[in-house]
């Protein structure tokens, strides 16, 4: 064999790639799923090759890369050129995107158009959509279409004008119990996973012992199966958010800014480009 076929077969060796089945199998084993957030080609090249399980291409790009005040505003063309960066870099991760408000809410067969349109123009592995009983028809309709759908409850970002804040949800029996009976309809209705966002440990850690499906936390303590934060605040390039649950595993904002000054002040003094940095 010549010695570049060696080279090529080590270089193409088999990556696992993390399906829904995956997913499901870790929750089985009591495995740990990892989620975080891309919305580019560079930064979903970083986490998959950190080794997450899930990207989530998350309608938090209306706030983190757009600069809006919710998610409201991100459209769905938008989403898509997203999520087709971030499927380009992708080798193993499994890229999960989000249905953008007023793409789904109240009527299922715009909810399956919206996904197919996402599946097709950047080629994701699924979606996912906020809601319980109220999207179940949507659920059901996008799977018909061979979709995956991963469903999100508790606090729902496309309903905050709903909820006036962005506080813990069910911390009140009421709303606790509905959530419950809304994770088991999601299952119910097909999806592959759930993330609950912001709500009681002890509440999370229930539903994830109910449901037989993946259940992912932001916010939601250590008793689900997975957690997911958004990649910029973990890495401390947001500096503006801080709520409880967030662990910054770096202070990229700090770091990033001082290399911009130093940048700045080589460019100013002429001290950049030096003779090695020129033709
Ligand atoms: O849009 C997003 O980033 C999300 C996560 C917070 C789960 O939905």
């Amino acid at each position: 064999m010549p010695n570049n076929w060696k080279i090529m077969s080590v270089a193409k060796k088999e990556i696992k790639k993390v399906t829904t089945n995956v997913l499901q199998a870790m929750k089985r084993a009591g495995e740990k799923i990892s989620m975080l957030t891309a919305y580019d080609y560079t930064m979903a090249r970083i986490v998959d090759d950190g080794g997450i399980d899930v990207i989530l291409v998350g309608d938090s790009s209306s706030n983190v890369m757009h600069g809006h005040e919710t998610t409201l505003p991100i459209t769905l063309n938008q989403m898509i050129d997203h999520a087709a960066a971030v499927v380009r870099a992708v080798n193993r991760a499994l890229v999960v995107v989000d249905l953008p408000f007023g793409t789904y809410q109240g009527n299922s067969k715009e909810a399956l158009n919206s996904s197919i349109k996402i599946m097709k123009e950047s080629g994701a592995h699924g979606v996912k959509l906020e809601g319980g009983r109220e999207v179940k028809e949507s659920v059901e309709r996008i799977l018909s279409a061979g979709i995956p759908v991963m469903g999100h409850l508790g606090l729902t970002p496309q309903s905050i004008y709903k909820f006036g804040t962005y506080t813990v949800r069910a911390k009140e029996e009421e709303e606790a119990s509905r959530l419950l009976e809304d994770a088991q309809i999601l299952e119910k209705s097909g999806c592959f996973a759930i993330v609950l966002e912001k709500i009681p440990a002890a509440l999370a850690e229930k539903v994830a012992k109910t449901v037989q499906i993946p259940v992912i936390g932001i916010g939601a303590g250590g008793g689900v199966d997975g957690q997911v934060l958004v990649t910029h605040d973990m890495m401390g390039m947001t500096n503006e958010f801080s709520p409880r649950f967030l662990r910054r595993y770096l202070n990229l904002y700090t770091e990033m800014t001082e290399a911009v000054k130093s940048y700045v002040k080589d460019v100013k003094s002429k001290d950049f480009p030096n003779s090695n940095e020129q033709y």
